[in-house]
């Protein structure tokens, strides 16, 4: 009774997992982990502010950790990210004196940064999210240090250089709102335009922080099928359903510990969560989990983010300290509605 086996026909089931559980420090929740997924994606532990966060200094400690924890464990070992507007330090796109890089420096030093990190852990981590985040939300190139100063080609140079760099690595685009029409449209002409170069690529991550009400699944369908029809795997890399409402920008900035109102809205379930919205939550996992079924073919993998509610980035966002129930396992690591009813499909 676990979710790799129960979907081991259709996808991979993942998870994100952090350093201390990559450390075995949280010896329940490893537990957990290692009965109940067959794929990992680090957190945060590869991003570029952790791995390399000066010019000369690269610290391979969590990373290696973690991915001796997925070979320990016989899990597809995901990494992430390589390319990203953030969590990246400002040095990067700089020179020794602070004035910003040329397209031919910071292209050496992207090339650098990938071939050390993607070469380190050649054969053992099996897919990279190579570009995280590149596009705006009506499909559009974001604008990023890295657009403004190498150009739009940016992107294709990351996926090159890591090919070169372990040819037998897949190699993925991620990003979010990917069921929006545009903003799929615009992944899809991404991913076509480097397919008609040549250039490897092999999936798309559509990471999926959802809702109770977003995203609309017919849309999300309709994206699984352009992507199929591109010939390349799906995936859904950083699956989670926050019960909460979504604060408007005003309330964002509030402090819901001075502001009683404020805090019964926002944060309405410190307590834990409600048997009428434990059902709405696994209603919902057994709608998504529908779409993603019918779309096996394509679909390579479902990864969670994070392991447990305790856990999730969520409780934090888009502001701090909140208590959400995004996950299928609760703070106690115990499965909850949703794991039960995901479990009879
Ligand atoms: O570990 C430090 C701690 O030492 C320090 O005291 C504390 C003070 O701010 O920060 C801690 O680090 C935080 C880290 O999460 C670990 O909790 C960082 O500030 C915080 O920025 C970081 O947030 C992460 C976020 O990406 C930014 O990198 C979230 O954990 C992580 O879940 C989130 O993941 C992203 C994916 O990479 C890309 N897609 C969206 C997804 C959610 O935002």
């Amino acid at each position: 009774n676990n979710l790799k086996t129960h979907f081991n026909k259709q996808f991979l089931v993942g998870s994100a997992i952090n350093a201390q559980q990559a450390k075995q420090t949280q010896t329940d929740t490893d537990a957990l982990i290692i009965a109940q997924f067959n794929s990992i994606t680090p957190e945060n532990e590869m991003k570029w502010e952790r791995i390399h966060p000066k010019p000369e200094v690269y610290d391979f400690t969590l990373g290696d950790e973690y991915v001796d924890y997925g070979q320990a464990n016989n899990m597809f070992t995901i990494g992430h990210t390589l390319v990203w507007h953030s969590q990246t330090p400002d040095w990067v796109f700089e020179d020794a004196q602070g004035k910003p890089l040329s397209r031919e420096a910071l292209l050496a030093r992207m090339k650098e940064h990938i071939h050390t990190v993607v070469g380190r852990y050649k054969g053992k981590i099996k897919g990279w999210d190579i570009v995280n985040e590149a596009l705006n939300e009506d499909g559009s190139l974001r604008d990023s240090k890295w657009r403004e100063i190498i150009g739009d080609d940016y992107i294709e140079k990351a996926f090159t250089y890591a090919h070169a760099a372990d040819p037998k690595a897949e190699l993925y685009y991620n990003d979010y709102n990917m069921y929006k029409p545009e903003k799929s449209a615009g992944a899809a002409r991404l991913i076509k335009s480097l397919q008609s170069k040549g250039i490897p690529v092999h999936g798309v991550g559509l990471q999926g922080h959802y809702s109770l009400t977003h995203p609309d699944l017919r849309e999300l369908d309709e994206a699984l099928n352009l992507f199929a029809s591109l010939g390349i795997k799906s995936m859904i890399t950083e699956l989670d359903v926050s019960v909460l409402p979504f604060p408007n920008e005003a309330e964002q900035g509030a402090d819901i510990n001075q502001d009683l109102a404020l805090q019964k809205t926002l944060n309405p379930y410190p307590d834990g969560l409600p048997e009428d919205k434990q059902v709405a939550l696994s209603k919902r996992y057994k709608d998504i989990f529908t779409v993603l079924i019918s779309h096996q073919a394509s679909l390579s993998r479902v990864t969670f983010w994070g392991v447990n509610d305790a856990n999730s980035w969520r409780n934090n966002w888009p502001m701090q300290g909140r208590t959400d129930y995004p996950l299928l396992f609760d703070r106690e690591n115990k499965p909850k509605l949703a794991y039960q009813v995901l479990m009879d499909l």
